[in-house]
């Protein structure tokens, strides 16, 4: 407990020391290297980790595990992500660990025999799982970059899960909010399934976890995709339905892309390749906008938020069509990104009028609704960034708690088209590209991004959000780049998001004025306000030399950015 105090008193004295330029709002100021995570131990783990002497790869790891204990909401081994790192001498990669589906998965999954979709059946409970790829993931990692011993970077993780830790407000009240769908979602009711609420201040314990985290420390991948942990999950799968083998498990990999890169306004933005559609939708943006002056629109202003929409709209249209995993089909990122297509896609776009999305391409769907993935970035004394996106779908993946292994298993099935044309939770529709094939990753929206200027480090990007993820760090990167703000300004600002269906925009609350609202209504659009966009989490390499970690803090959660 004395501990846990004392991180909290370190985190609150830190920002204090924070000293904002005049009329500016910084983020935490670090000389070396810093964590910006959403859970204040797996940020504290992290820098633990460098100043221990490891790398940002190692920190990256130790917060990674630390999350599957301290945020079970998404910070889960039961899911997958993706990294962009680059590494001090300029090397620039990808890593894609993202769920694919089981060897039994058949397109028409989720529909009934009237071919209809069949409502949640690919969100909650064990079929809506796809084989996770977390665990492989940080092994990946750790076998290529890792320095420091890998028991050192898990450990932390695993005295958590058996000590306890103190539950946040936010965590207690998301626990809360879910545990009677957890409860339902079970063949076997997890402990954290109590009569009384959860309340911040409460200690929370994971043995089974520890247990499992511990497994995966003595045997590495083998630890969880084999042995004692594979029985569990596929006895999971056999009392609840699911259809992840052994088989799938032993079978999973996860794969080092090339990265999608893009120049925008002098700058490298490096981002994610399919399986993600965040780097190629991301690089649309960018490179679309480049052909307009937003600095001189201003910030958020009626004409900026227009422009940004019609942009987004089209490559969101582009999304649905075109894009799924590239080892299954092919997609064109070139063509997606040839300057010509993009000015042929930008001559489209009319200053004062919105296109309807019909007239971009034809489909009808609902709406946005909840997300929950979570995104880290690392920077560290040797100059080595790390930028990583994990999720487990929605909050707590698709409720299911492996019984004796102690994590949530993800509903990320969820992210395939389960038909074309019908809207997943994100309201993303998808078409032939994104169709459920055994061992095919489904479509993500998941965009960690790096970006440099003048061959050196400059930002390190990224949050959840679902089909938000990508308008958001493309918000941050022009709000930096375009609008001159700093870090922790560019992390606040309000956002504003759009993808082509359905046929809107959506703001967060108070983002922009009655004046604004009737002048965008006026041009043709709807607009809807949502409380929230995104958790964004990240780090700027200053002019001096300095980092500078910005946390959102702004939104719920538990953000936290720490330097050494
Ligand atoms: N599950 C959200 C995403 O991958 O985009």
């Amino acid at each position: 407990m004395i501990k846990r105090i004392s991180i909290v008193l370190t985190l609150f004295i830190l920002h204090a020391c924070t000293q904002p330029e005049p009329d500016r709002t910084l983020g935490l100021i670090s000389e070396n290297g810093m964590v910006v995570s959403a859970n204040p131990l797996a940020t504290q783990v992290g820098v633990e980790i460098l100043e221990a002497g490891g790398t940002a790869f190692d920190a990256a790891i130790a917060v990674k595990y630390m999350l599957a204990v301290t945020y079970p909401i998404a910070g889960n081994i039961g899911g997958g992500g993706f990294i962009i790192y680059r590494t001090a001498d300029g090397e620039r990669g990808a890593l894609d660990f993202r769920e694919t589906a089981p060897g039994l998965a058949h397109r028409d999954m989720y529909l009934d025999e009237e071919g209809e979709v069949v409502f949640g059946k690919s969100q909650l409970g064990h079929l809506a799982a796809g084989v996770p790829g977390t665990v492989a993931g940080m092994d990946e990692i750790y076998q290529r970059f890792g320095t420091l011993p890998f028991a050192d970077l898990i450990q932390p993780a695993i005295d958590v899960a058996r000590d306890g830790y103190v539950n946040s407000q936010f965590q207690a009240e998301q626990l809360n909010r879910f545990v009677s769908v957890i409860e339902q979602a079970n063949t076997i009711t997890p402990d954290l399934v109590r009569d009384e609420p959860w309340e911040e201040g409460d200690v929370i314990t994971f043995e089974d976890l520890a247990k499992t985290l511990e497994r995966i420390r003595d045997f590495g991948r083998d630890g969880f995709y084999k042995g004692e942990t594979a029985r569990l999950i596929v006895e999971e799968m056999e009392r609840g339905g699911g259809i992840i083998s052994y088989q799938d498990l032993e079978n999973y990999q996860a794969v080092w892309r090339e990265p999608v890169e893009v120049e925008y306004r002098g700058h490298r933005v490096t981002s994610m390749p399919p399986s993600s559609s965040g780097g190629v939708v991301l690089a649309q943006l960018l490179l679309g906008s480049e052909a307009f002056d937003f600095a001189d629109m201003g910030h958020n202003t009626a004409e900026s938020i227009h422009i940004m929409t019609e942009l987004k709209r089209r490559a969101y249209a582009d999304r649905a069509t075109h894009l799924g995993d590239k080892d299954f089909v092919d997609v064109p990122i070139n063509e997606l990104l040839n300057p010509e297509y993009i000015e042929q896609r930008n001559s489209t776009i009319q200053p004062d009028t919105a296109t309807p999305s019909s007239e971009i391409k034809e489909g009808e769907v609902e709406r946005i609704e909840s997300f929950e993935t979570t995104h880290f970035s690392v920077v560290d004394q040797f100059g080595n960034a790390v930028s990583v996106t994990t999720t487990v779908n929605s909050f707590f993946g698709n409720k299911v708690m492996v019984a004796g292994a102690g994590f949530f298993l993800n509903n990320e099935m969820d992210d395939f088209s389960i038909k074309p044309g019908f809207p997943n939770q994100f309201g993303l529709v998808g078409g032939e590209a994104n169709a459920i094939e055994p061992g095919k990753r489904m479509l993500s929206s998941m965009t960690p991004t790096i970006v440099e200027k003048d061959d050196d480090l400059y930002m390190v990007l990224g949050t959840p959000g679902g089909s938000t993820i990508i308008t958001n760090v493309y918000q941050v990167i022009l709000n930096v780049i375009d609008h001159g703000m700093t870090m922790q300004e560019a992390v606040d600002a309000r956002k504003i998001h759009a993808q082509w269906l359905p046929d809107e925009i959506v703001l967060e609350r108070g983002v922009i004025s009655s004046e604004i609202r009737q002048q965008l209504e006026e041009k043709g659009h709807s607009l809807r306000e949502i409380n929230q966009i995104g958790r964004f989490q990240a780090i700027m390499k200053r002019a001096d030399g300095t980092l500078e970690g910005a946390a959102d803090t702004t939104r719920t959660g538990d953000s936290t950015a720490l330097g050494h």
